[in-house]
């Protein structure tokens, strides 16, 4: 992905923290199956014999852009393997239930709720926290935006939104702010920021559009 150079870009330095920048980590950094049957085709014998502790599955994730081997209990969510076994907190978890938005993550681009998803069914997918986002210290664009924007409160929606908002600007559904409340719609900002992520995120697809960014 090509990286911005315009004047709204920001990098992430280690002097100068102010408080926009501290709770700007969120834009940066950043229920399951109980019970439920185990995944489709999944054979604990064939699982034992391989090697792997019962009742668990070997699996590989990709996510940003680089392979994780994990041997993990089939019930584990994308969002609690990327949390609590890969330790990419970015992606928060704030109902467990696909209602919040706060868990989003892109999967071969396309925005999804890692929360209703198993982890072993997005095995072979490329996966995008929040922390892939950025390239070396370049922000994306949005990232960038939303920190110019001030588009954030407590932060704990931040990353959800970002995501999603790249998502939004990427299927080309960010060409007013009606359009973006539309399309921005599954993910809940409890702080009420939403007409600054709403600016963050024409903003950015500005210049995307303009080919600053993207
Ligand atoms: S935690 Fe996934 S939608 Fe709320
Ligand atoms: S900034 Fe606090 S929930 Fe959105």
């Amino acid at each position: 992905m090509e990286v911005p150079s315009s004047s709204a870009d920001r990098r992430i330095t280690g002097s100068d923290i102010t408080r926009r920048e501290l709770i700007g980590t969120a834009v940066v950094t950043g229920g399951a199956l109980v019970g439920g049957p185990l995944l489709p085709g999944f054979i604990p014998e064939a699982a034992a014999q391989a090697g792997t502790p019962p009742g668990t599955l070997d699996l590989a994730l990709r996510v940003n852009g680089t392979d994780h081997h994990l041997t993990l209990d089939p019930r584990t969510t994308l969002l609690d393997a990327l949390r609590e076994h890969l330790h990419l907190t970015g992606s928060k978890k704030g109902c467990g239930l696909g209602q919040c938005g706060a868990c989003t993550v892109l999967m071969d681009g396309k925005r999804m709720k890692a929360c209703l998803s198993l982890a072993a069914l997005v095995e072979g997918r490329e996966i995008t926290t929040i922390e892939g986002l950025v390239r070396g210290e370049q922000l994306h664009p949005l990232q960038a935006a939303f920190i110019e924007r001030d588009a954030f409160q407590c932060g704990y929606c931040t990353p959800g939104q970002i995501m999603a908002g790249v998502a939004c600007i990427n299927e080309g559904h960010a060409g007013s702010p009606e359009e973006i409340r539309d399309w921005m719609s599954g993910n809940l900002c409890r702080c009420g920021a939403y007409d600054n992520i709403v600016a963050a995120i024409q903003d950015a697809a500005r210049a995307i559009g303009s080919g600053r960014g993207g």
